[in-house]
């Protein structure tokens, strides 16, 4: 080895033991900064909280922290203007920042790394860059819900067939059909406040894997960069990635739901429903087809969904069968777990931008609401409280339904005639209950669909949410 690559190597924070270069492929290939640099300003958050503590502890000087902690600002202000040079030569985020201290600020620097290892410190960046993570993802969450209540509210009457296997079966309120969707955002939220509260717990202090020899302070640490305790035991520490698993299956599960929605806006927006028109500013068209207007970010969330799941799968997969404690395997957690994060902003940021231009074609709804025998159920309910047996009832329907059909009538447009020679019991105000109006009123009862229950639904759910969200901005 020549002395220049011999001094490279030596240079290196772990070089002391090494007599050759790291090959080159094997330096691109182990190096990891390319994208944990995103922990950068976390990671020095951490080593700031170290170097106190080390100091509060008369393991170094307070000098020697204050010093250490003022370089560190630097490096921070650095990388916050894009003045920083990153290595590949010096594979991760962490001994980035801890080369450029020593290069900063002098031997003082090589001080920081006491009773401290990169393995409990990855793991405490992670913690803290997902915990400043959820934080935003609850606000924009917050946005989305405030969103769809305003749009909710708008349409708490407005008419609508509710499906099941995708076939007319009743009618619902619009309003009650977002209010679905709400309610499935709600535990979403639920879920991500869940995940922060479990891993908000400082692996701080358990180094490599084994604890310290140093009498280090690990409340001291936890308690300064807010964690609620430190990790109990240091294999698990520095070994866990429960944390990133739950989030990014709370993540899949979110991307599961607007997949659900994004799957309802295009079989809507569609010709053949034209139950709601997306903003064109939502939409592409075909380079050959001139009538067509595509619902892309629909399409494209519900293929979001897909890359969200492969990442559960991915971190899953990961983490089975590892022994204690830490693994390099570990490395393969940033990745999935930074693009669940991007792809999950993005995705909220799509529905909330594009629900409020949402048009909606309440006469189609309506109209389609009143085809397909969708108050059969109201007929049924009806002959009960007439004295007759549901299942009794049930029959009579049948029969009144492949009656209408063959007349190519609605229920609501048979003769009051026809109905009785089907079924004397049935009176003049069988018509009350054969409009599709009369069929969403009457399901009135909490959860059900009747618009005054809708509105109370709002309502309660805006209380809650109370203050709104800011709407705009991401
Ligand atoms: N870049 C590493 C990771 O992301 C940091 C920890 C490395 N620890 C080690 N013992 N090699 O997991």
């Amino acid at each position: 080895m020549s002395d220049d690559q011999s001094s490279i190597e030596k240079s290196k924070l772990w070089g002391g033991r090494f007599d050759e270069p790291t090959d080159q492929f094997v330096q691109k290939f182990t190096a990891s900064v390319g994208f944990d640099k995103r922990l950068a300003m976390v990671d020095i958050q951490g080593s700031i909280a170290h170097a106190e503590m080390l100091s509060a502890t008369n393991i170094i000087s307070s000098e020697e922290a204050t010093l250490i902690v003022q370089g560190l600002n630097q490096i921070r202000n650095k990388i916050a203007n894009g003045e920083f040079e990153w290595s590949t030569e010096l594979e991760d985020v962490h001994m980035n920042i801890e080369s450029a201290l020593i290069a900063d600020i002098g031997p003082t620097a090589k001080k920081l790394h006491t009773g401290r290892s990169r393995n409990d410190q990855v793991a405490t960046d992670l913690r803290l860059y997902l915990r400043a993570t959820l934080d935003q993802i609850q606000i924009e969450t917050r946005r989305l819900q405030y969103v769809l209540l305003e749009l909710a509210e708008k349409h708490y009457a407005t008419i609508m067939p509710g499906f099941t296997h995708l076939q007319s079966a009743q009618p619902i309120t619009f309003g009650h059909h977002l209010m679905a969707w709400y309610e499935m955002l709600l535990r979403d939220a639920d879920r991500f406040a869940d995940c922060r509260d479990r891993l908000n717990q400082s692996p701080l202090g358990a180094a490599a894997l084994a604890g310290t020899t140093f009498p280090i302070d690990r409340q001291l640490t936890a308690q300064k960069l807010g964690f609620s305790q430190p990790c109990s035991n240091s294999l698990d520490a520095v070994s866990d990635r429960d944390f990133a698993i739950e989030f990014v299956a709370a993540a899949a599960l979110t991307l599961i739901h607007m997949s659900r929605w994004s799957e309802e806006l295009i079989l809507w927006s569609s010709a053949q429903f034209q139950f709601v028109e997306l903003p064109d500013s939502f939409c592409t068209g075909s380079s050959i087809m001139p009538q067509k207007k595509n619902p892309d970010v629909p399409e494209l969330i519900r293929g979001k969904a897909a890359r969200i799941q492969g990442h559960w799968i991915t971190l899953t997969t990961l983490m089975k069968a590892q022994p204690l404690a830490y693994n390099k395997d570990n490395q393969e957690d940033k990745e999935p777990v930074f693009d669940t994060i991007d792809t999950l902003f993005d995705c909220i940021k799509a529905f909330a931008d594009m629900l409020p231009n949402l048009q909606v074609n309440r006469p189609k709804m309506l109209k389609d609401a009143s085809h397909g025998y969708a108050t059969a159920t109201d007929l049924a309910d009806y002959l009960v409280r007439a004295g007759i047996a549901f299942r009794d009832a049930h029959k009579i329907v049948g029969e009144t339904v492949s009656y209408a059909l063959s007349q190519k009538k609605e229920l609501d447009q048979l003769s009051l005639q026809e109905l009785q020679s089907l079924h004397p019991a049935m009176k003049p105000d069988v018509f009350n209950i054969l409009g599709v109006e009369g069929s969403v009123a009457a399901r009135n009862h909490l959860g059900g669909t009747a618009p005054n229950q809708v509105l109370s639904a709002i309502q309660q759910a805006k209380a809650k949410l109370n203050p709104p969200a800011t709407s705009g901005g991401a």
